[in-house]
């Protein structure tokens, strides 16, 4: 593997490499990581982000490899210059791994085309298109809990039109044979078209018998005029509520790629609740994004 842009890319070698190296990762007692300190890495969001950026940076570190955050606020991108540019600049200085997130679809793959033979990029998070490493913590943390996933129901909740995450977790559900995936979104925010599983406008239906529910913020900022819903009633009808959990199995766990706009689509009593694994999300994406690089690199 060259670059990790999207999952398509990804072979179901691939996907089982990346999930035995992460679990190694997080289980090796001796802390005896791979060391890839020849190796440098620049980190460049254009949007937002906690998790994903701090945990590509603790990634790179616990590999000993030098972390370049750069500064776009103070870039020379604001003096004209272009991020092909910029890139080819950075990677004329040495820089070999490029962890990008940008609202521009497609991107990634056209920097991953310019650069030369040994720079790696990483997608983290492109437009509403993908987000591939967030769909493959989310795998390592439902098969953490539940690893026959062809028996699973997945139930994912929310506005999955404009989502990324939704994107690439469908994606990877079909790459490795989940049993059932049910999709629960008010029919604006439904999506445009489905390569796996399947819809519907009822939470109660779509959390019935579920054995993993993932909820999805609500995405402001990629939401046209045309699109927008009443929050309270976005709220009442497909807020994930301890109540409402009562529809899934007992021991159905709940997942939420974060940032959560609490009160909005989880109640403060669910996302805090026994049954919610969101910060064991965070917690494995910093060993999961440890595994891309290690696999990158080698
Ligand atoms: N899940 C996720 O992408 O979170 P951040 O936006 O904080 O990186």
């Amino acid at each position: 593997m060259k670059h990790f842009l999207d999952i398509t890319q990804l072979t179901r070698d691939d996907i089982d490499e990346l999930l035995e190296r992460a679990l190694h990762f997080k289980y090796s007692e001796d802390y005896d990581y791979p060391n890839h300190a020849r190796h440098s890495v620049a980190t460049l969001f254009y949007e937002n982000s906690t998790r994903t950026r701090v945990s590509f940076q603790l990634a790179a570190q616990r590999l000993a490899m030098p972390v370049i955050n750069v500064d776009l606020n103070h870039s020379s991108e604001n003096k004209g210059e272009t991020i092909e540019d910029s890139f080819k600049n950075l990677a004329a200085m040495g820089i070999e791994c490029f962890v990008l997130r940008h609202s521009e679809e497609g991107l990634p793959q056209k920097l991953a085309e310019k650069l030369k033979k040994s720079c790696h990029v990483i997608n983290a998070g492109e437009g509403k298109r993908g987000h591939p490493s967030q769909a493959m913590l989310d795998l390592m943390t439902i098969s953490e809990k539940k690893p026959n996933l062809s028996d699973l129901k997945i139930t994912v909740i929310g506005n999955i039109r404009h989502s990324r995450v939704a994107n690439s977790f469908q994606q990877l559900c079909k790459k490795v044979n989940v049993g059932e995936l049910v999709f629960v979104a008010p029919e604006i925010w439904q999506p445009e078209q489905l390569t796996f599983g399947t819809v519907t406008t009822s939470l109660e239906k779509g959390l019935k018998d579920a054995d993993v529910i993932m909820c999805l913020r609500v995405q402001h900022e990629r939401i046209q005029l045309e699109e927008q819903m009443d929050l309270a009633t976005y709220q009442q009808h497909y807020r994930l509520s301890t109540a409402n959990l009562y529809y899934a199995k007992k021991d159905a766990f709940i997942l939420h790629p974060g940032p959560i706009n609490r009160g909005v689509e989880i109640t403060d009593e669910a996302a805090d609740g026994p049954q919610s694994c969101i910060l064991q999300q965070v917690e494995n994406g910093v060993y999961m994004r440890m595994a891309i690089f290690d696999l990158l690199l080698r």
